[in-house]
């Protein structure tokens, strides 16, 4: 695993950025596996303003997104399809068809996760996963107790990711209940991870990443030891209670 630590979030999010970039110009076909939430938003500002000076070739590019609501509509501001398009495919024209998230509307989501990880699969796989992580150590939305083995699915919220999410929808009970995310084994299947941490709120289950124990379900991205190819990016602050952090 190698371990990035930054001075700050914009250094964090420029880093994050140059790999991606890199990713795309270096190969002629990229898959890219997206997330959402506070902590890529740097990144893609900082994407997207490379592409502003120097555009970049978006033909091969194709991403899959690591999860959305149950029951909100593509086109609701708290969706992670508008997400999605706020933050960067309004500004980074990769083709419609090329862009992926599954659908939280779909009548039968049994069906529908099947069709993610099958596409997924289909298309070639992920060549490189960004990721952020819940404070309870969740990667997409596999919540504590997930097993290492699951494929795309559906989940029920804790109440602690519902609450963490709760300022985007003005309380926690219009939060939705319910998501459909990658599983961790669809995660682990990527041929390499850029995990992103940020801010004192991560520092524990970063801790649980890089100190030397052993996996566990009960802190999901504790699989990530078992990856060959993990990036991890974090500021001083994510990394303060890791056992190799020096003030
Ligand atoms: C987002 C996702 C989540 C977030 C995690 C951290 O697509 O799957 O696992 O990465 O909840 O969220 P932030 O970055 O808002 O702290």
């Amino acid at each position: 695993m190698k371990v990035v630590m930054t001075r700050s979030y914009d250094e964090l999010s420029r880093q994050a950025a140059d790999r991606v970039i890199q990713e795309i110009r270096d190969r002629k076909a990229v898959n890219l596996g997206l997330a959402t939430g506070s902590t890529p938003l740097g990144m893609y500002r900082d994407i997207l303003i490379h592409h502003r000076k120097d555009p970049l070739p978006l033909s091969g590019v194709m991403t899959f997104n690591l999860d959305e609501y149950v029951g909100i509509p593509t086109e609701n501001p708290n969706s992670f399809h508008a997400y999605m398009n706020k933050h960067l495919f309004s500004k980074l024209p990769v083709p419609r068809h090329r862009i992926h998230l599954p659908d939280g509307m779909a009548a039968d989501l049994q069906k529908e996760c099947r069709r993610y990880e099958s596409l997924i699969r289909k298309s070639g796989g992920i060549d490189i996963q960004i990721l952020g992580v819940g404070e309870n150590g969740h990667i997409g939305f596999n919540e504590p107790g997930t097993p290492f083995n699951s494929r795309t699915h559906v989940v029920r919220l804790t109440a602690s990711t519902r609450q963490a999410n709760a300022k985007d929808f003005g309380s926690v009970d219009r939060v939705p209940e319910r998501a459909i995310t990658m599983g961790i084994s669809t995660i682990m299947n990527a041929r390499s991870i850029m995990l992103l941490a940020s801010g004192i709120r991560k520092a524990k289950p970063m801790a649980q990443l890089l100190n030397p124990i052993e996996p566990t379900e009960a802190w999901p991205v504790t699989v990530l030891k078992h990856h060959p190819d993990v990036t991890v990016i974090m500021d001083r602050d994510a990394a303060s209670m890791s056992s190799f952090y020096q003030k």
